[in-house]
């Protein structure tokens, strides 16, 4: 497999990891429990800074690369375009309410704050699971070496904020998705 494709396969299973914790947390504020607000501001904080703001965008280059070979998955392509160009305001507007809660500023409901929540992972889940069910195999097959190698040559290895930096603004977070994933084993 081509290293581009590691590297989008590769921040979809860190995605993931995030948006457990992100569900995990949804689930305490929704059963009355303590849900670690702080944690949550981090990850989508994360989010907005990699894969609203790197990974996403990465996509978009390949995306229109296949399409200058195939129109097999015009609809998909339009469709996963469109999510991206959502996506950063999608995030942003989470973040602020959730920040919001923190602050105090607002007295947030918490059923308001869960549905909230919960909207925003289950569209990016959807999103994740559009991209690794139908377009990535297409990409794998469609795609020849020349392909990937122009496109690799467009787009060095990028450097994730989080998981290629134990230490740093989101050490904290890492931190806790390891030692939850230890205690309940990966996601
Ligand atoms: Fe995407
Ligand atoms: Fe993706």
């Amino acid at each position: 497999m081509s290293r581009l494709m590691k590297e989008l396969q590769r921040d979809h299973k860190r995605i993931d990891r995030v948006l457990s914790l992100l569900e995990a947390q949804l689930d305490e504020l929704a059963g009355d429990g303590d849900p670690d607000l702080a944690l949550m501001q981090d990850a989508l904080d994360y989010v907005e800074h990699y894969p609203d703001l790197v990974h996403h965008p990465r996509e978009d280059v390949v995306y229109m690369a296949f399409r200058r070979r195939s129109l097999d998955a015009n609809e998909i392509i339009d469709a996963l375009l469109k999510e991206h160009a959502s996506m950063p305001a999608m995030t942003r507007e989470f973040r602020e309410l959730v920040d919001e809660a923190v602050n105090d500023a607002l007295v947030i409901p918490r059923e308001t704050l869960v549905n909230k929540g919960r909207r925003y992972t289950k569209a990016q889940r959807s999103h994740l699971n559009t991209e690794e069910g139908l377009l990535f195999p297409l990409l794998k097959a469609t795609l020849d070496a020349d392909d990937w190698e122009a496109l690799e040559a467009l787009m060095p290895a990028p450097r994730d904020p989080m998981f290629d930096a134990e230490l740093g603004r989101y050490s904290q977070l890492y931190a806790y998705i390891k030692s939850r994933e230890t205690v309940a084993g990966p996601a």
